[in-house]
């Protein structure tokens, strides 16, 4: 299929982007590097040995974006442009909104025009806000408590209303649990600006000798070691979930009792952070240092994924330990410090 990836250039992107080539699908990123290098394209075609197009530019302009369409010949596409920090969006929620949901409303505007109907949406869990029950369902009730995560929410609402008024598009939103790792190769992975706000980043510069220590959050939760408990998914699983996703993007079934087909991206499994701490000791060889600092404000005790739904309706399950995901992750830091 011909694919227009918008944010490919970023973490989750980059590796969709590989694993679209790897399986000769023929691949657009459009991308306004915003929060990317351009050099991540340069590891694209040495990894892959094939070359994806690149149009640095963004999705809230609509004529860029039909052009692209038109002139790719696109069957389909993944959207995963978006800013993404919580933190942030709290304090400039303007910027998320416009941005996301903008960014969003201008693509399915380009899409229809051009009658390219088929689309895979990068949700998140942070749709489902302080979770009820454990593991998440989709069946969990949506109350996102921050403006990244109504921007996701809004915006599957708005996937909603189109399906139901026209029966011709095709939609899958992907709710990711919390992603970690990088490529085998070690040439592309996740590398923040500044200081990570999220816990394996900050690991690897924990590692890398950039951090004297890790802050662990809070050890007083209701969790088997005190600490928070997430749904770790290495980002390779992750990526594999937009094929299934693409492979089943015409079915048109209606899986549940809901109009948009929205699926849990997890592994099912949770970890707490001392877990992940020594899994990454024990898989790098490595000592992190930590010490115990107070909850981190709008941090929950535990959430992980019931991933039956993508399991069972797109064929797609999550292989990768949380081993791997420490050894990829490190491996990536590695080459980065060097
Ligand atoms: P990222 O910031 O690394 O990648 C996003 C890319 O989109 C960047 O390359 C950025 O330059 C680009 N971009 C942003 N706004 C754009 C615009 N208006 N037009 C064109 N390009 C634009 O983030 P990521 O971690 O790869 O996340 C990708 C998607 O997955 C995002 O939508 C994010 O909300 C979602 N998601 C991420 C996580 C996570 O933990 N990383 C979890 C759940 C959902
Ligand atoms: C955060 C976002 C979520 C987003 C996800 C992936 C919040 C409230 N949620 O989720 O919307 O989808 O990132 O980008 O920000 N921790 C430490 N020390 C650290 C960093 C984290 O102890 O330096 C702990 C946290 O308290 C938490 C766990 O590690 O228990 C995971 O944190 P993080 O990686 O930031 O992800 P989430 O908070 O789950």
């Amino acid at each position: 299929m011909n694919i227009l990836l918008t944010g490919g250039m970023g973490y989750i992107g980059s590796h969709i982007a590989l694993s679209l080539l790897h399986d000769k699908h023929k691949v657009t990123i459009l991308d306004n590097l915003s929060n990317s290098n351009i050099e991540v394209l340069n590891s694209l075609k040495f990894i892959s040995s094939e070359e994806p197009n690149f149009i640095k530019g963004d999705v809230i302009n609509t004529e860029l974006v039909a052009k692209l369409l038109k002139d790719y010949k696109v069957d389909a596409v993944i959207h995963l442009a978006g800013l993404k920090a919580v933190g942030e969006s709290v304090s400039r929620p303007v910027m998320y909104y416009k941005n996301n949901i903008l960014g969003a409303v201008s693509l399915l505007e380009a899409m229809k025009s051009c009658n390219v109907l088929n689309l895979v949406f990068s949700s998140s869990a942070t749709v489902y806000g302080i979770p009820n029950f454990l593991p998440i369902s989709e069946e969990h009730p949506c109350k996102p408590n921050n403006p990244y995560g109504r921007s996701k929410f809004y915006i599957e609402e708005i996937l909603s209303d189109l399906v139901i008024t026209d029966k011709n598009w095709n939609i899958i939103s992907l709710r990711y649990f919390n992603p970690v790792g990088s490529h085998e190769s070690g040439l592309i992975g996740d590398h923040p600006n500044g200081i990570p706000n999220n816990l394996m980043p900050f690991i690897n510069q924990v590692a890398s000798g950039q951090q004297t220590h890790l802050k662990v959050f809070g050890n007083d939760y209701d969790t088997p070691d005190g600490t928070g408990v997430r749904d770790y998914i290495h980002v390779e699983d992750l990526s594999n979930a937009h094929l299934a996703a693409l492979n089943n993007i015409d079915s048109n079934n209606n899986y549940q009792n809901y109009p948009l087909n929205f699926f849990n991206i997890g592994t099912g499994k949770g970890y707490s952070v001392l877990d992940v701490v020594h899994a990454f000791e024990l898989a790098n060889r490595l000592d992190i240092p930590y010490k115990i600092y107070p909850r981190r404000d709008g941090d929950i005790a535990s959430s992980f994924a019931d991933p039956k739904k993508a399991n069972n309706f797109l064929g797609w399950k999550a292989k990768q330990s949380i081993d791997e995901m420490c050894l990829s992750s490190w491996n990536f830091q590695k080459n980065k410090s060097q």
